[in-house]
């Protein structure tokens, strides 16, 4: 099931899940699965960035995380570059992982404290043995490459801003020249002014390298400026994937068209933005039928018991695939 336009995929992802067992202590038996990934399939192609949106909760992260073996899979495939990523061993996976990197929400918590700058950004070129040249020639040219430069490498994370703390991150990222990378909420913590430098700086890198991200934010404005496409996430599957244009222009899921409507745009307010009630449920107890659609807006009868089929369907000429019963017929 290979996507329009999409030629040769860098990461194919097909029936993923990534359920978690429920357990009352550690080693009883489980007690039912919170399912935060159920079910999704997508392909990514060389240099593309596809942002991932939906709520707090919906399985975001442990979708970004499986895809680079940081969590187990419980079913599903994932094939990166014609490898087998979920059935390779740990030496076989070993090369690879480089390859694929993750630069997360709070990079204060995610660089080492007690380390230097310098350290930080060679320490994969080290573990992988792979620094080639002097431990501060490197570390200068990492550093530049993210728009910093050589008075950052014997300071500590805690002296420098937000900002420049995720540029170090993204400098120990790149560092192992990676072809994928997993932005999770990446810039979600910094001031807007902030945000664009370091979406800039992204798009920038994803140029200079033809690198692929997974864009992860929950905030649709800020996907919307750095990825080509956009997946929507609710409740541990996609109900809506397209190029981003298409998708923000001409939201067709009901979700997303709440999603849409909630974006700020500048010097006017929204005419029309979708509230939706209640809560999302628990992924350990999906909705049956159609798991949106205990809030859906457009709900009809079968939404509650038929799973919503895929449904391709045309905006200006580009792809927009949609699971929703609403346009099933
Ligand atoms: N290690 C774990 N063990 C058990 N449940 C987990 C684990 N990690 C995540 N979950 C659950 O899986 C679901 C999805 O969580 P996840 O962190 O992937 O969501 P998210 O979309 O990234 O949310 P947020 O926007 O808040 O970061 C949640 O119900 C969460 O509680
Ligand atoms: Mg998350």
């Amino acid at each position: 099931m290979a996507e329009a336009g999409s030629g040769r995929a860098l990461l194919s992802v097909r029936d993923l899940r990534t359920w978690f067992p429920i357990r009352r202590l550690l080693f009883s038996p489980s007690r039912g699965y919170v399912k935060a990934v159920d079910g999704v399939s997508f392909d990514l192609s060389p240099g593309e960035t596809l942002g991932l949106v939906g709520e707090s909760g919906c399985g975001k992260t442990t979708l970004g995380r499986t895809l680079l073996r940081l969590e187990r899979a419980s079913g599903g495939r994932v094939v990166y570059n014609g490898h087998d990523l979920l059935s390779l061993g740990e030496a076989a996976l070993r090369p690879l992982r480089r390859r694929l990197q993750m630069i997360f929400q709070d990079p204060y918590s995610s660089l080492n404290p007690r380390l230097a700058v310098r350290d930080i950004v060679t320490e994969g070129l080290r573990q992988h043995g792979q620094l080639d040249g002097s431990l501060d020639a490197v570390a200068t040219r990492l550093l530049h490459e993210v728009g910093l430069d050589a008075s950052a490498l014997y300071r500590y994370p805690h002296e420098f801003s937000g900002g420049q703390r995720q540029r170090i991150s993204i400098a120990r990222a790149i560092s192992l020249q990676p072809e994928f990378i997993v932005c999770d909420e990446a810039v979600s913590a910094l001031d807007v002014s902030i945000q664009a430098q370091i979406i800039n700086l992204l798009v920038d890198l994803r140029h200079r390298y033809g690198l692929s991200y997974l864009f992860i934010s929950h905030d649709l404005s800020v996907i919307r400026h750095i990825s080509q496409r956009v997946a929507v996430m609710y409740l541990g599957r996609l109900v809506e994937v397209g190029e981003t244009r298409a998708v923000i222009d001409a939201p067709q899921h009901p979700y997303t068209q709440a999603l849409v409507s909630a974006i700020p745009v500048p010097g006017k307010a929204r005419s029309r933005r979708i509230v939706l009630r209640g809560d999302v449920p628990s992924p350990a107890n999906p909705p049956s039928g159609c798991r949106f659609h205990t809030r859906c807006p457009q709900a009809m009868d079968h939404c509650k018991t038929v799973e919503p089929p895929l449904v391709r369907l045309k905006h200006n000429g580009v792809e927009h695939r949609v699971w929703c019963h609403l346009y099933s017929h």
